[in-house]
C-alpha cells in the first residue's frame, strides 16, 4: 500500500550543454545572453566576428542597465544583418581581481539566465562567454551555472493531468566561447565544462534530497536513492540496518533514531578505482544524515521546523560528491559515510539524561535531545577510522550557533590539522564555497565535561566550537576537518539563480578537493 503522505517526485531532466565558437545563425538560439558587469557588457570570451555582430546591438539596451548581480533584460534587437535577436544582458556584478571571486560572479550570471530563459519559456539559450585570463576554468564555472540554474524543487505543484501547456521548455544551454575553436585549449575547455556539468548535476541530485519532504525521504529510502545512485555509476556501496548499528554498538546513532518508527541506517559508498595512486590513502567524506529533526523530547519550537527536512544536507553533499567522483575518475581511493536517523519524540525516544555508548567506545551524556548531529557523527568518524580512513571531511548542518556567528556566506571550519585546513579551505574557495576557520581548542572542554560518562552533548555558548571539540576527539589523530554547514545548506529567500530551498554545498568542495589531491597534494593546489 502507498502512503499518500510519502510522494516519490519525477525524476528531474537534465540540460543539455554544448559548446560553440561562433554565434547560433539566426533561428538557432531562442535567446542569446550577454553579461554586463558593473563596467560595461564583456564579450571578451567570444570569437571576434561573434563580438563584431553584437557590439552594433549593444549600446541600444545597455544604457539602462546597471550590471547588478542577478539583473535581467530581455529585448529584441536589430543586429548588422538587418534580422532581430532576442538578447539577454545579464547582471554579473562588480569586477573582482580575484579570479576565484570572478569564477562566482560568472557561475551566478550563467544560473540567472538560465532561470531567466526557463521562466519566459525560450526552449534553446545561448551565452555569450566574458574575457577571463583561463577560458576553460570560465567555461567550467559558466557550465556549473547553468547546471545549478536550472534546478527546481517544485516536485508537487500542478497536477499530472493538467500539464497541456504547449509552451517550449528550456532544453538546451550552449557557451559561446572562441577557445573552443580548435587547439589544445579547446580540449581543456571541453574537458572543463564536462566537469562542471558532472559535478553541478551531483550537486542537484543532492539538493533534490535535501529538498524532499521527510516523510518522502526516511533513512531507508535515503538508503534506497543512494543505492540507485551507486549502482548507475558503478560505486560499492553497503547500507548497515538497524540490528547491525546495534549489535555494533553504535549507541550515538541508534539512540538518536530510537524514537522514531523509521529504523536508522549507516550508509557506505566506495569509490575505489583500480591503479589508485597510493591505495594506503583513504579519504572520507562523513555526512549528517538526519532526515527529519523535531529535535525529540527537547523538542524545536514550531517556527522552521519544516527546514529540518534538509538536516541530511551533508550526507546528501558525501553522497553527491562520489556521484561526481565516479564520473571524473581521480586516482584516490574515497569513501562516503551517513549516519541517517529521524530524530523523533515517542515513548521510546531517548530522554535528556540518558548516556550512550559509542562506537569509539567513549560514553556520552545527552543533555539535549535536539543536539543530536553530533551523536551520529561520532559513530560515523569512529567508522571511517574503523575503515582505515587516512583523511576526513565531515559535513553537517549541526548548529543554530554557526549561523548566528558567520551567516549565509560562510560556513564553519573546524580541524585538526592545518595543512589539511589549508588544503581544504583552498579548494572551498576554488569551489566557490568559502568557510571561515573556527577554533578547536580545549580551552573550551567544560562545555563538553560530564559529571557521569566521558562527555555531554550540550554545554552552553558557544555551541558550534563545543559540538567541534567532541567530533575531534573522535577523529583523534587522523587528519580531520568538520563543516558546519547549517547556514549555507539552506537558503531561505529565492534569488535571482536559485529557489529558496536546499544549495547542494559541499559537493563542489568536496571534488575539488578530491582532485587537487590526485594533482599531488598541498604542493599542487595552491
Ligand atoms: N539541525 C540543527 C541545527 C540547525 C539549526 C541546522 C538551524 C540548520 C538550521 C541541530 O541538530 C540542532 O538542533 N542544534 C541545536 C543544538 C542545541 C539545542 C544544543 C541548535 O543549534 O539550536
Ligand atoms: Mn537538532
Ligand atoms: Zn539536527
Amino acid at each position: 500500500m502507498t502512503n499518500p503522505t510519502q510522494l516519490s517526485p519525477p525524476a528531474i531532466g537534465a540540460l543539455k550543454l554544448s559548446l560553440a565558437s561562433e554565434l547560433p545563425p539566426h533561428g538557432a538560439a531562442d535567446l542569446l545572453a550577454v553579461c554586463v558587469y558593473a563596467d560595461g557588457a564583456d564579450l571578451g570570451g567570444a570569437p571576434a566576428a561573434a563580438r563584431d555582430a553584437l557590439a552594433s546591438s549593444l549600446p541600444d539596451v545597455t544604457p539602462d542597465f546597471t550590471g547588478e548581480e542577478g539583473e535581467t533584460l530581455d529585448a529584441l534587437v536589430a543586429d548588422a544583418g538587418g534580422g532581430a535577436r532576442r538578447l539577454l544582458l545579464v547582471g554579473a556584478g562588480e569586477r573582482d581581481e580575484d579570479p576565484d571571486a570572478s569564477f562566482a560572479n560568472l557561475r551566478r550570471a550563467a544560473a540567472a539566465a538560465v532561470r531567466h530563459a526557463r521562466g519566459t519559456r525560450a526552449a534553446r539559450l545561448a551565452f555569450v562567454m566574458p574575457g577571463s585570463d583561463d577560458a576553460p576554468r570560465a567555461a567550467r564555472a559558466a557550465a556549473e551555472g547553468a547546471c545549478h540554474g536550472f534546478y527546481e524543487n517544485d516536485f508537487y505543484q500542478g497536477r499530472e493531468d493538467e500539464d497541456d501547456d504547449e509552451r517550449p521548455r528550456l532544453a538546451e544551454f550552449r557557451l559561446i566561447c572562441a577557445a573552443a575553436a580548435a587547439g589544445d585549449e579547446s580540449e581543456r575547455v571541453r574537458a572543463e565544462v564536462e566537469r562542471g556539468r558532472v559535478v553541478a548535476e551531483s550537486a542537484n541530485w543532492a539538493r533534490t534530497l535535501a529538498d524532499l519532504p521527510g516523510a518522502s525521504l526516511p533513512p531507508r529510502e535515503f538508503a534506497r536513492r543512494a543505492a540507485e545512485m551507486a549502482s548507475e555509476f558503478g560505486l560499492k556501496i553497503e547500507t548497515l540496518p538497524a540490528e547491525e548499528i546495534r549489535a555494533r554498538g553504535m549507541g550515538g546513532l541508534w539512540g538518536v533514531g530510537q524514537g522514531s518508527d523509521e529504523p536508522p541506517a549507516l550508509i557506505v559508498v566506495r569509490y575505489e578505482p583500480e591503479g589508485a595512486n597510493d591505495s594506503d590513502e583513504l579519504l572520507a567524506f562523513v555526512g549528517k544524515g538526519i532526515t527529519f529533526d523535531t529535535g525529540g523530547i527537547s523538542i524545536k519550537p514550531a517556527a522552521h521546523m519544516e527546514e529540518m527536512k534538509s538536516d541530511m544536507a551533508g550526507g546528501a553533499a558525501a553522497l553527491g560528491a562520489l556521484r561526481a567522483l565516479a564520473q571524473l575518475k581521480p586516482p584516490c581511493h574515497v569513501v562516503a559515510i551517513v549516519p541517517a536517523a529521524e530524530n523523533m519524540p515517542s515513548g521510546k525516544a531517548i530522554k535528556p539524561g540518558d548516556v550512550v555508548r559509542t562506537l569509539a567506545g567513549y560514553t556520552i551524556e545527552v543533555v539535549d535531545t535536539d543536539a543530536e548531529g553530533r551523536l551520529v557523527l561520532v559513530d560515523g568518524l569512529a567508522y571511517a577510522r574503523e575503515l582505515g580512513a587516512t583523511r576526513i571531511v565531515d559535513l553537517a548542518t549541526l548548529t543554530g550557533s554557526v549561523i548566528v556567528a558567520l551567516g549565509d556566506h560562510r560556513a564553519g571550519l573546524f580541524g585538526n590539522d592545518d595543512e589539511w585546513a589549508a588544503r581544504v579551505t583552498r579548494a572551498a574557495r576554488r569551489a566557490g564555497e568559502p568557510v571561515w576557520r573556527m577554533p578547536v581548542s580545549d580551552d573550551y572542554r567544560k562545555q563538553i565535561e560530564s559529571d557521569i560518562a566521558d562527555f555531554k552533548n550540550y554545554g552552553g555558548r558557544p555551541d558550534a566550537t563545543a559540538a567541534a571539540l567532541l567530533l575531534s576527539k573522535f577523529a583523534g589523530p587522523v587528519p580531520w576537518v568538520h563543516l558546519d554547514i547549517a547556514a549555507t545548506a539552506w537558503l531561505e529567500e529565492p534569488t535571482a539563480y536559485s529557489p529558496a530551498g536546499a544549495t547542494g554545498t559541499g559537493v563542489r568542495t568536496l571534488v575539488e578537493l578530491a582532485l587537487a589531491a590526485d594533482a599531488g597534494g598541498a604542493a599542487a593546489d595552491i
